[in-house]
């Protein structure tokens, strides 16, 4: 893994945008994977600025997000589809159709998973992955447990995300309790992996990820055995590392 630290999260979020930038020169119809959450919001507005600047064209790109909350529909403003067309897809030139979600309203959350899982592969897999993490080491909704899941699959969402994740809901008690979610071993398969990490908050888990055991219980730290993964911290994000 490569780690770079950086003194604000604007320079993070332009050295993200810079990589994401570098994989479509290489790639024009590149497949890359998206997250949300407020971490990556930066680098969206640093691609989105780069898009105006004739800098990059998404005309022939592919998108696949991590995950959707499970029970909310595609137009509700709480649903990470929504939060894509607001923060990024509504202001760059990707094409309607190539930008995939899971559908938080599939009526069968396993034929979802299987298509969504199928719909990745048809596509070659991801070239470039963003990913956030969660205080207690989540990745996309990959709870801590006791097993490392490949594919797409329904999760029941722990306290400790229900409440981190209340922050953009009215209260606690709207946050959905379960999502949809890409499994650890379907975001492994990306062929470049970019984690976003900034604030105090996630020091501890950016600590485990780094250097703890190689284990479900902080599904991040899979991440430890990936080919090419780089790791973007502010300072604060960085402050338990050695
Ligand atoms: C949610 C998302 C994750 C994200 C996490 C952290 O749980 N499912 O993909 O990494 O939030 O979000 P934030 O960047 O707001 O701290």
């Amino acid at each position: 893994m490569k780690i770079l630290i950086f003194d604000h999260s604007e320079a993070l979020a332009k050295q993200s945008a810079a990589l994401v930038q570098a994989c479509v020169a290489q790639k024009p119809n590149a497949v890359l994977g998206f997250a949300t959450g407020s971490t990556p919001v930066e680098t969206y507005q640093q691609l989105i600025k780069l898009h105006q600047a004739g800098q990059l064209d998404f005309s022939k790109v592919t998108t696949f997000n991590l995950d959707e909350y499970y029970g909310l529909p595609a137009d509700n403003d709480q649903s990470y589809s929504y939060f894509m067309r607001v923060n990024l897809f509504d202001h760059i030139n990707i094409p309607a159709g190539s930008t995939n979600l899971l559908s938080g309203i599939a009526p069968d959350p396993k034929a979802e998973c299987e298509r969504y899982d199928q719909l990745i592969e048809s596509h070659g897999g991801i070239d470039l992955q963003i990913v956030g993490i969660g205080k207690n080491g989540h990745i996309a909704f990959n709870e801590p447990s006791d097993e490392f899941l490949m594919h797409s699959h329904l999760v029941n969402l722990t306290e400790n995300t229900i409440q981190a994740n209340s922050r953009f809901f009215e209260s606690p008690d709207q946050v959905p309790t379960q999502a949809l979610t890409m499994g650890s071993g379907q975001i492994f398969k990306a062929r470049q992996i970019l984690m976003l990490a900034t604030g105090e908050g996630k020091a501890q888990a950016i600590h485990d990820t780094l250097h703890g055991p190689v284990t479900p219980r902080c599904p991040s730290s899979i991440l430890q055995l990936h080919p090419d993964t780089v790791i973007l911290l502010d300072r604060a994000a960085a402050s338990m590392l050695d």
